[in-house]
């Protein structure tokens, strides 16, 4: 067999480069962008601007890795990037950026197409020259190979550029989570439904007990970013394949890479043991 042939028979017998191991992020996008208002479009500008802020990114090129379901590559668009390139490796999340974009942007400085970060060999759909910002908020840890993904997706920011990332923190229960979402990613819908309302069930139920207001944080949720409580709930127990990485080791690996930490945002160890989940880690680098 031609080595071409061999290698991407290999890619397809691997998970990596298989959608149907991963978890549908794309159909949780879908539904999830049904509800968007230019509330959480305003919420999803916020959570973007405490990162890079909007004046940093006007003017300089955008890749959004992971786009899911566009918001954020929106808010880019709308900070005044002159160029946004927003890809996912999930078709479904590329349909919804490409809807989400259509009804809330006119102009033509914006591309969006199916990728996946670990596969070299469509690196020629994208810039040679790099990207000013290259953002990853929540994918990397999804991929199957976490740390080739960092690798990749930092091999696009150009000199001088912005890596923003967000990863999920390490937490004593990540290897049991990780089991949970192999699990239910393989489950028919009807039956991924109990488990959503018993995890968000307990995790209200405990925040109730210790005193907090459940139904303010279901109400108030948008101000995470633009995001929807039960969008979240689902995206937290399916999202297969899972890795974790503790806020030193995201800064010691990416620094290794040749970048240097500008900034850092929650990243203190996950509250509990994980028992509800770690929580992303923000990350900001500079390419040195
Ligand atoms: C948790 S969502 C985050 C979406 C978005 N970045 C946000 O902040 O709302 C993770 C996204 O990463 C995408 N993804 C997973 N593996 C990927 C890969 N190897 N290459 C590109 N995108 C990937 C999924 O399809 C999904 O849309």
């Amino acid at each position: 067999m031609m080595p071409a042939l061999k290698q991407k028979k290999e890619q397809q017998q691997d998970e990596r480069f298989d959608v149907e191991t991963h978890f549908g992020f794309g159909d949780n996008w879908a539904e999830y962008a049904a509800h968007i208002t230019p509330e959480k479009i305003a919420q999803a500008e916020a959570g973007l601007y405490k990162l890079v802020p909007a004046s940093d990114i006007a003017g300089k090129t955008f890749l959004d890795i992971g786009c899911g379901s566009g918001l954020h590559a929106l808010a880019a668009l709308r900070a005044g990037a002159r160029h946004v390139t927003a890809v996912d490796f999930d078709p479904t999340s590329v349909k919804t950026t490409r809807r989400v974009i259509e009804q809330n942007w006119t102009q033509n400085n914006v591309d969006m197409f199916s990728y996946n970060i670990l596969d070299p060999s469509g690196y020629q759909s994208l810039s040679a020259s790099g990207y000013d910002i290259v953002y990853s908020w929540g994918v990397l840890h999804h991929t199957g190979d976490m740390m080739s993904a960092i690798k990749n997706a930092a091999s696009h920011v150009a000199p001088g550029g912005l890596f923003v990332i967000a990863l999920y923190k390490h937490s004593p229960l990540c290897a049991a989570w990780r089991v949970e979402k192999k699990i239910y990613s393989k489950l028919p819908n009807w039956a991924r439904v109990p488990l959503n309302l018993i995890y968000a069930g307990a995790m209200l139920g405990v925040m109730a007990v210790r005193g907090g207001d459940p139904v303010a944080y279901v109400r108030d949720y948008q101000t995470k970013r633009g995001m929807r409580f039960m969008n979240d709930v689902i995206d937290w127990m399916g999202g297969y394949p899972y890795e974790s990485l503790s806020a030193q080791d995201t800064q010691k690996s990416v620094e290794a890479m040749g970048f240097q930490q500008v900034a850092a945002y929650n990243t203190e160890p996950p509250k509990g043991y994980g028992v509800f989940g770690s929580g992303c880690g923000e990350y900001v680098f500079r390419r040195v």
